[in-house]
């Protein structure tokens, strides 16, 4: 199974020490070390819904960013080894749904290895609906994006996959969120100083 850059269980205070590449320090960076430094930088958390034999797929993500408006572009990055990697170069269309806070579970479940539509339903209550195109689209997600794959680079041992945004729905609620490993409600508003 593929991982996210930070796991659960990663703690990092902020005095731990961590490799480095500079010259330096003859220490190296480690995969843990660039997880833990990744996994300070806090994110949302959005499910990737593909139509595969008229069944949902679905893969968490976080490695999910905007690029451009004109044309209006997103990138996700996808472990090669994943399933989802197939499914979108074979599909070219898929789903973003952005978690709302109360969809942890959606978000767990679509992170292993085995799992169905079905399975999705029982064990986590998730729904989908679908789109004009047949994408599946994640009831109760904060917002939903209709993504037409556009191109795609390879980038180590994952792919990046850019892709036109053709449609969007933005619902009222609060974001799921990933951070050093866990899953947070978001806080209060930091004030101007
Ligand atoms: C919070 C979180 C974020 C994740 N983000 C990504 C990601 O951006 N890219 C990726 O390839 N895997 C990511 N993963 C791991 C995949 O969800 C996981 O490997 C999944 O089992 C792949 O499913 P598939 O093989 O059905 O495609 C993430 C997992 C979690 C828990």
């Amino acid at each position: 199974m593929s991982r996210p850059l930070s796991q659960p269980g990663d703690e990092l205070g902020w005095h731990d020490n961590v490799g480095s590449r500079n010259s330096t320090n003859a220490m190296s960076l480690s995969q843990a070390d660039f997880r833990k430094a990744m996994g300070a930088f806090a994110t949302g958390v959005s499910l990737i819904t593909v139509d595969v034999d008229g069944e949902v797929h679905g893969m968490t993500a976080n490695a999910l960013t905007s690029v451009s408006l004109e044309p209006l572009l997103l990138l996700v990055c996808v472990d090669r080894r994943a399933r989802t990697h197939a499914h979108l170069h074979a599909k070219k269309r898929f789903g973003i749904n952005i978690l709302e806070e109360n969809q942890r579970a959606i978000s767990e479940y679509f992170a292993r290895s085995f799992q169905s539509q079905s399975g999705a339903e029982q064990e986590t209550g998730a729904r989908f609906d679908r789109t004009a195109h047949g994408t599946p689209m994640l009831h109760g997600a904060l917002a939903y994006l209709e993504c037409g794959l556009k191109s795609t680079q390879d980038a180590g041992d994952h792919t990046i996959f850019i892709a036109e945004v053709e449609e969007a729905v933005v619902r009222a609620g609060a974001p799921l969120l990933f951070f050093k490993g866990n899953y947070w409600k978001i806080g209060v508003e930091v004030e101007e100083t």
